[in-house]
C-alpha cells in the first residue's frame, strides 16, 4: 500500500480501511473488530474515550455500552444527540477484560487516531478518561483539570473530562460531569477562555501547507 498522505483519504472510511489493515496492535489477535465510527460530527465536537469494552466489540461501534448509554443522557441535557458529535477511542480494539490498554498498545492506534482528527479538523477535542487526557496534555491531574478547555499546539482546543465509565462506579461523578458538558457548552459559544498549555513535539497537524507535509507524512507512516 506504500505510503499515506492525508490527502489521499477522502473519507473516514477511506481512513478506517486502511488503519485496519496496516495497524499491527497485538489486540487485533484477540478483538472481534475494531470500532470506530464513520459520520463526521455537525457540532465539530470529538470525544476520545480509552478502549471498546465487550458490546462495542461485539458491534463494531464505540461507547453502545452502560458508559455509552450515560454519555448520550449527557448529551442530551446540552441539547445534543450522538449523531451531532463523533467519538473515537485511543485503543480501536478490546483490550481481553477490559484491562487499561498498554504502552504498546496506544502507540500502536496512534497514527490511527491522528489521521481521523487530521481529516476532521474538530472545534474542540473532549477527552474522556486519564488515557486520552496524557495523549494530548501529558502530566496533568485530571481531577485538576476536567471541566476546563486547554489551548494545544495543534490549534485544536482539548477539553479534559472524566470518563462516564467513572461516574458508573462514583455516582459523584455524574454531576461533575454534567457541569462539565455545561461548560464545554459555554466553551463552544465563546464565554469561557482556554488555559496556555504548549508542549515542543505536535501530536497532530491539522495543516496541509508545504512546510508542515512532511511532519504529516511522518504521523501517518506506519
Ligand atoms: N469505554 C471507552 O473508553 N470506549 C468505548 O468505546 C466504550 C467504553
Amino acid at each position: 500500500m506504500g505510503e499515506m498522505k492525508i490527502e489521499n483519504f477522502k473519507s473516514l472510511k477511506d481512513i478506517h480501511e486502511y488503519f485496519a489493515v496496516k495497524n499491527s496492535c497485538a489486540l487485533k489477535k484477540v478483538a472481534t473488530q475494531p470500532v470506530y465510527e464513520m459520520m463526521a460530527p455537525s457540532s465539530g465536537i470529538v470525544f476520545i474515550g480509552e478502549a471498546p469494552g465487550r458490546n462495542e466489540d461485539k458491534q463494531g461501534k464505540p461507547f453502545v455500552g452502560a458508559a455509552g448509554k450515560l454519555l448520550d443522557e449527557l448529551l442530551k441535557s446540552i441539547d445534543y444527540t450522538r449523531e451531532d458529535v463523533y467519538v473515537t477511542n485511543v485503543v480501536k480494539y478490546r483490550p481481553p477484560s477490559n484491562r487499561d490498554p498498554s504502552v504498546e498498545e496506544k502507540d500502536a492506534c496512534r497514527v490511527w487516531v491522528n489521521a481521523e482528527l487530521i481529516f476532521l479538523k474538530p472545534k474542540v477535542i473532549v477527552t474522556l478518561g486519564r488515557h486520552a487526557l496524557e495523549r494530548f496534555l501529558p502530566n496533568l491531574k485530571i481531577s485538576l483539570v476536567h471541566g476546563q478547555p486547554y489551548s494545544h499546539s495543534t490549534g485544536i482546543p482539548i477539553f479534559p473530562m472524566y470518563h462516564p465509565a467513572a461516574a458508573l462506579y462514583n455516582p459523584n461523578l455524574k454531576d461533575t460531569l454534567a457541569k462539565d458538558f455545561e461548560r464545554m457548552k459555554k466553551f463552544l459559544n465563546s464565554k469561557i477562555k482556554a488555559t496556555e498549555y504548549e508542549i515542543e513535539e505536535p501530536i497532530i497537524d491539522k495543516s496541509v501547507s508545504k512546510e508542515k507535509q512532511k511532519a504529516i507524512d511522518e504521523i501517518l507512516e506506519m
